[in-house]
């Protein structure tokens, strides 16, 4: 291969190139009329095209046509290992009932920790397939899998291996999350404290050395587990050597998220109930807030983050589905797009960025995927749009034209 192209083998021209980089000072990190080359699943080069005699290349020409490429979508928060499905609550909440009460009269997360423990892991992952396939034919490339719907011992491993094992089958990067501390298992439900203990002293550090999970996240609210017990589960992880998460502010203000910081958390998710102090100590830890408007919209909360907070506090923002059968069942990150404009009043670029330089950050993985450039993954799309803003303007047609992973076209 010629040096004058990085020892690419393949090369993409006459493209745009939304490369979500921050050191490129553009809107969207915009490249215009650019070439990029991928060598061994990297990307190698990124050029204008005017520098380019592309008559010297000998390996593959792409020809995008002037259509925009962007990073690969990274959804960094979903649960879609589960069994079973709740539309039953659905109705019930459609008839008056609240999530908290039906989670309180041990429906909502319980319920599907039942449908989830009668399920083996071939079982499960067969139920998960479709909801992995929909975010991967829409561009995601990267996702995070938690478990938190076996609460006990061996149903949260199950769940950490039926994600691996599924992800195993489909060209898409995994991150996978043990949040065992999730809700207090029935067997538990008079004595949390010692199912946290399970946690800390079992739970976290087998996953970490048998690399089962690369985080530990926590829903720490009224109806899970509170500041303290959260606080155990953190210390534990950091121990462990595993990144840290927290299901926090969703339907209170329990300081979690300001907690999570202190142990410099990759990200608090959720945040409608997130007060100002909290997101000081974001700032201070470098935590992303992950913004979940599928949760907000499903569950037609009112409250809603303080997006304008956060962005005077320069806090990244992350955007991802939350996919689960309670809260979010929506296998669709470019949904949350156009809802985290529409819902929470996030600029399209800012969109774009939640889904893709901040979800990567959000998993503690902002030096391999999320933004174009050399060095970084070549975890890519290519779409027929012609304003990257288009992402979270239009919803539901297909404006795919490539997916590209690891430098190889998975789908077109
Ligand atoms: O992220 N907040 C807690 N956990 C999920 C909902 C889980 C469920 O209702 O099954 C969430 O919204
Ligand atoms: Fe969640």
């Amino acid at each position: 291969m010629n040096s004058a192209f990085g020892g690419s083998e393949k090369i993409w021209i006459n493209a745009q190139i939304a490369t979500m980089n921050p050191q490129v000072k553009t809107p969207y990190g915009l490249l215009k009329d650019h070439a990029l080359g991928v060598k061994n699943g990297t990307i190698a080069l990124i050029t204008p095209m005017q520098d380019l005699d592309i008559n010297d290349f000998q390996g593959e020409i792409i020809d995008a046509q002037q259509q925009y490429l962007t990073p690969g979508l990274v959804d960094s928060h979903t649960h879609l290992i589960y069994g079973g499905q709740r539309s039953a609550e659905f109705s019930k909440r459609l008839h008056g009932a609240t999530y908290e009460e039906i989670s309180r009269a041990g429906g909502g997360i319980l319920s599907t920790v039942n449908a989830t423990r009668a399920l083996g892991e071939d079982e499960l992952a067969e139920q998960a397939r479709p909801r992995l396939e929909a975010l991967i034919h829409e561009g995601v490339t990267t996702v995070e899998i938690k478990s938190g719907y076996g609460l006990t011992f061996e149903d949260e491993l199950k769940i950490l291996r039926t994600a691996k094992k599924l992800a195993a089958d489909f060209p898409i990067r995994l991150r996978t999350t043990l949040l065992a501390a999730h809700a207090v298992p029935p067997e538990y439900i008079n004595d949390s404290d010692r199912y946290i203990e399970l946690v800390c002293k079992e739970m976290i550090p087998l996953v970490a050395t048998e690399g089962l999970a690369d985080a530990v996240d926590v829903f720490c609210e009224k109806i899970a587990f509170s500041p303290a017990q959260s606080e155990l589960v953190f210390a534990a992880a950091q121990k462990a050597g595993l990144g840290i998460k927290v299901h926090a502010e969703q339907l209170s203000n329990s300081h979690g998220a300001e907690l999570a910081a202190g142990y410099s958390a990759w990200s608090v998710d959720h945040l409608e109930y997130l007060d100002e102090a909290g997101i000081k100590a974001m700032k201070k830890s470098g935590t992303v807030a992950t913004l979940l408007p599928g949760a907000f919209y499903f569950l037609g909360e009112t409250k809603k983050p303080p997006v304008e907070l956060l962005r005077q506090y320069q806090v990244p923002m992350a955007l991802a589905s939350d996919l689960n059968p309670g809260s979010s069942p929506l296998a669709s990150l470019l949904l949350m797009l156009n809802m985290g404009c529409v819902l929470f009043g996030l600029t399209p670029e800012e969109a774009l960025q939640g889904a893709t330089r901040h979800g990567a950050m959000a998993l503690g993985s902002e030096k391999q995927i999320g933004t174009l450039s050399v060095g970084r993954n070549a975890d890519m799309v290519l779409w027929n749009i012609e304003d990257p803003a288009q992402l979270a303007y239009q919803f539901g047609t297909d404006l795919l034209v490539q997916r590209i992973f690891a430098g190889d076209i998975s789908h077109a």
